[in-house]
């Protein structure tokens, strides 16, 4: 059996299909070739539209079918990874309502804090895990505040992987693990956090039904199966945000263990089998793909907004799109590490879960006009990505994670050998690179939702590791004090006491 996985992101859309016996990948594609555009109506909003993200996923799926010879008949499963938080509207006809507002979309700050403010830090904490913050549930109360017919006349509410499971199979429905995201669910109780839905005013009726996270959740309809040359009736079988996603993809499923990535945002995900949480949520907690009532598997996530979409601006601001990523990887690497005094705080995407939601924008600093070059920007950027994720991983080491092993796959900034030695010299991790990526990892957990593999481990066969990369000493004591200066200048331009 083959296995088709999407992973829709937030610059683009890529599509892969894996020989489930062996779990090689076959073909993989992805569209657009330029990130797709995030639109800011308003300083600090983020919006896309939904139907661009399944216009990308039919391109992305052309392009992979006309590259390769692979026998679109054997496909036996579809997987889906996608961009977490976002909130999709549809009406009773699933017609798009409105532009999704999606993850990295501020406006719903105030109403989550607002929210945690009444309903108590402790009641929050101990039923969702988290604030409400800036995330679904808080986005859907700013629609009904200030868009009261837009949202009377959405009948269903949905993440932007329910949105694109109902594009394919004609079902509207989602998962524990997406309601958990959305803080929408309740893990006290085991069920949709109706309190929070009676607080904020909102209808639960519009949260679609349960399925499981593995598991049939529909069917590829005649017009869509047409549409996307695929056969009719292939089942859609696993759906999961990105980040747990990748965690799944880099087969990290159990306490202790550690993903990351740095796609237009960076992440680090550590599974706990215990209920804990940041009192201040700067990182969040949320059900893992493999969560269960009587077993919890919980992901602990820090997200930092702006990393590989602060380093495309470079490439396309400073560098004018004249170099590629590894023309830009070499400028950097002639820059000594701490690039001089140059400083990047790479937070212009959005507000900052991890700064409590402050959105401070990005910010250069200590630029010499005598001095410095363009490469010591690229170094700089490359160092501030790796500060910030250093800032919120000491975060994850209080609340007790062990951040000293971390998986991610060979993909987006990790990539660089620079950035990888780096984030491994200024925390003190191990990281390891494995032949994987969100759409590879979307298949393999299709294979699981359908039944192909017995088990989580058969689901990782041909999962190879491609490299290690070792904290370096001499590097190490270069940088930390240039992180406890690049800390020091973030915090005052924060309102951190
Ligand atoms: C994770 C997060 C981002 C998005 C990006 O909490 O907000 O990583 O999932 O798609």
């Amino acid at each position: 059996m083959q296995l088709l996985g999407f992973d829709i992101g937030s610059s683009s859309v890529k599509a892969a299909i894996i020989e489930g016996e062996t779990g090689k990948c076959l073909a993989s594609a992805q569209h657009p070739d330029v990130e797709m555009e995030i639109s800011a109506p308003q300083s600090g909003w983020a919006e896309q539209e939904p139907e661009n993200w399944y216009f990308h996923l039919k391109f992305a799926l052309k392009r992979l079918l006309e590259n390769s010879n692979v026998d679109v008949n054997a496909i036996g499963a579809i997987g889906i990874s996608y961009q977490m938080h976002g909130l999709v509207l549809t009406d009773k006809s699933q017609k798009v309502v409105r532009p999704a507002i999606i993850w990295c979309d501020s406006r719903a700050t105030k109403i989550g804090d607002t929210a945690f403010n009444d309903l108590g830090s402790e009641f929050c904490l101990s039923h969702m895990l988290n604030s409400p913050g800036n995330f679904t549930a808080s986005k859907l109360k700013w629609v009904f505040d200030n868009a009261k017919d837009i949202y009377n006349q959405s009948e269903y509410m949905m993440l932007p992987g329910d949105y694109i499971a109902m594009k394919l199979t004609g079902n509207v429905n989602t998962t524990v693990s997406g309601l958990s995201e959305g803080i929408l669910w309740d893990f006290k109780n085991a069920k949709v956090s109706d309190d929070l839905l009676s607080y904020y005013q909102l209808d639960i009726k519009k949260v679609p039904q349960m399925v499981p996270t593995f598991g049939v959740q529909g069917e590829l309809s005649d017009v869509v199966a047409k549409e996307l040359g695929l056969r009719v009736g292939i089942p859609v079988t696993y759906r999961a945000g990105d980040q747990p996603n990748n965690a799944f993809s880099l087969n990290v499923l159990n306490p202790g263990e550690v993903a990351a990535t740095a796609g237009t945002s960076g992440v680090v995900y550590a599974i706990s089998d215990k209920i804990n949480y940041d009192p201040l949520s700067r990182v969040n907690t949320f059900a893992h793909v493999n969560h269960q009532r009587d077993a919890n598997r919980l992901g602990v996530l820090l997200c930092v907004n702006g990393t590989g979409i602060q380093y495309s601006w470079m490439k396309r601001e400073v560098g004018k799109n004249v170099y590629s990523y590894s023309e830009l990887n070499e400028k950097a690497s002639m820059v000594p590490p701490g690039s001089d005094g140059v400083k990047v705080f790479p937070f212009g995407n959005g507000a900052e879960r991890l700064l409590c939601n402050q959105d401070p924008g990005a910010k250069i600093s200590g630029i010499r006009f005598n001095q410095h070059h363009e490469g010591h920007l690229y170094r700089a950027a490359q160092e501030g990505i790796a500060f910030a994720f250093k800032y919120g991983m000491e975060v994850m080491n209080q609340m007790g994670i062990d951040t000293r092993l971390i998986r991610a796959g060979s993909a987006n900034l990790f990539q660089s050998p620079l950035f990888r030695k780096t984030l491994a010299s200024i925390t003190g991790a191990t990281i390891e690179l494995y032949n994987t990526d969100g759409a590879i990892g979307a298949a393999r957990g299709a294979g699981v939702g359908v039944g192909y593999y017995k088990s989580f481990n058969e689901a990782f066969v041909g999962f190879e590791k491609l490299h290690v990369t070792e904290p370096v000493n001499s590097m190490t004591n270069e940088l930390e004090p240039v992180y406890a200066l690049w800390k020091e200048e973030l915090e005052k331009t924060l309102d951190i006491k």
